[in-house]
């Protein structure tokens, strides 16, 4: 006979007892989600938080049985360690099963190697360097590259009589990535690069830098700044010192004109041609849901390219957990992940088995009034491009 000794027994389950019950973890799925806030990125994080919270409100907050929990950790700039302490927190202290979020490479760059030691399967929301996701077996992402984004518009401007270029880019991860397949694509055409230059990240004055551009008379400047505060900031100076009398051109990414500030940037942006994988102005059933489950958490904003990250970061989680009827283990969702295919506001979306990394059609669009208001309407579109940046990953 087993004697069981009811003293421990009992005390054991008075502890449990005395547990709050959002300890009791096999309920929730829990998602940290590490993104920027506060500060002059602010716009980043509460994108891709109400991208992520209008997937859960249209899509129901429960998968398999369990109620998918969003834990939002406030990383603030571009702040690696920062972001490495929230992503060790979010480990250990909140036991997630994901790990979300990163509108900045930095801050997805300084998590790699946590996810990789605690196994944890990462989404990458915005963040959009090249190299991340070689970084850990663990990382994937949702959004864009900037070569991918990029070199579409090396093609487009060369074929459109454009034949000099300056390029401008902030100096971190994205901007050398933009700035070299800009490069790549419109030289190889037979453009011609007349000067480059990097501009700092935080707190740029881009007067200085725009005055240089226009006294060497480029046929148009190529920009890569990141979404919002640095768009509108290269955007007034642009139209400060009158590059466009002065001929000069503005072609970019579509961070330059994001959806977020687009409205902000005035009329000096209609004309602006850029290449991105996602318009508000989008014409699809998906993205016309995407839109009104945005309005249902935020009726104040117009949701950008980051809102989707965060939208589709969620629809590959509840995916995940159907699959996996609700038990999380990490290597079986990541290859699930791998070869994964979303029906996404932006179009369709394939997650790379072999890079983990996001192929999605590319679209040419213009800034244009429609209704009244401005909104990047799109005219051309490069089907299905995976990021360039990866060809290694892709050798036999
Ligand atoms: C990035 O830091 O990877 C980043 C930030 C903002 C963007 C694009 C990329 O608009």
């Amino acid at each position: 006979m087993i004697r069981v000794p009811i003293r421990p027994l009992l005390s054991s389950l008075a502890l449990l007892a005395a547990l709050p019950l959002t300890s009791i973890a096999a309920d929730t799925v829990k998602v940290g989600v590490i993104a920027e806030m506060t500060g002059s990125f602010a716009d980043f994080g509460r994108q891709m938080t109400t991208g992520a919270k209008a997937y859960i409100r249209e899509h129901g907050d429960t998968v398999a049985g369990r109620k998918i929990e969003l834990i939002v950790r406030d990383v603030g700039g571009p702040s690696p360690d920062v972001s490495k302490r929230l992503a060790q927190e979010l480990v250990v202290k909140d036991n997630v099963d994901f790990l979300a979020g990163f509108g900045l490479t930095p801050n997805a760059l300084a998590v790699a190697p946590i996810a990789t030691e605690a196994k944890k399967p990462t989404i990458i929301m915005n963040a959009a360097t090249s190299i991340i996701t070689t970084k850990s077996p663990y990382l994937t992402r949702v959004s864009m590259t900037l070569p991918q984004v990029t070199a579409p518009l090396g093609d487009w401007a060369y074929r459109n009589g454009i034949r000099k270029v300056y390029t401008a880019v902030a100096d971190y991860g994205p901007g050398y990535d933009a700035e070299a397949a800009f490069k790549k694509s419109f030289t190889a055409l037979g453009g011609q690069i007349t000067g480059d230059v990097r501009m700092p990240l935080t707190n740029p004055d881009y007067g200085p830098f725009v005055q240089r551009i226009k006294d060497s008379k480029p046929d148009a400047v190529f920009v890569f700044v990141p979404a919002g505060e640095s768009a509108v900031g290269f955007m007034k100076a642009y139209a400060e010192r009158g590059l466009a009398a002065a001929g000069i051109r503005l072609i970019a990414t579509g961070d330059m004109t994001d959806d977020g500030v687009i409205d902000a940037l005035g009329a000096s942006a209609v004309g602006i041609i850029t290449t991105h994988h996602y318009s508000a102005a989008h014409e699809s059933p998906e993205n016309k849901a995407f839109l009104a489950a945005y309005a249902a958490v935020d009726p104040n904003h117009r949701p950008n390219f980051m809102a989707v990250g965060g939208y589709d970061a969620m629809a590959v989680i509840y995916s995940v957990v159907r699959q996996l009827n609700g038990n999380v283990d990490p290597d079986k969702a990541m290859a699930l992940i791998k070869g994964m295919k979303i029906a996404s506001p932006r179009g369709p979306v394939e997650i790379e088995a072999d890079t983990r990394d996001v192929t999605q059609n590319v679209y040419v669009r213009e800034v244009k009034r429609v209704d009244g208001k401005l909104y990047n309407v799109e005219f051309f579109t490069t089907p299905a491009v995976k990021d360039p940046g990866k060809e290694a990953a892709r050798q036999p």
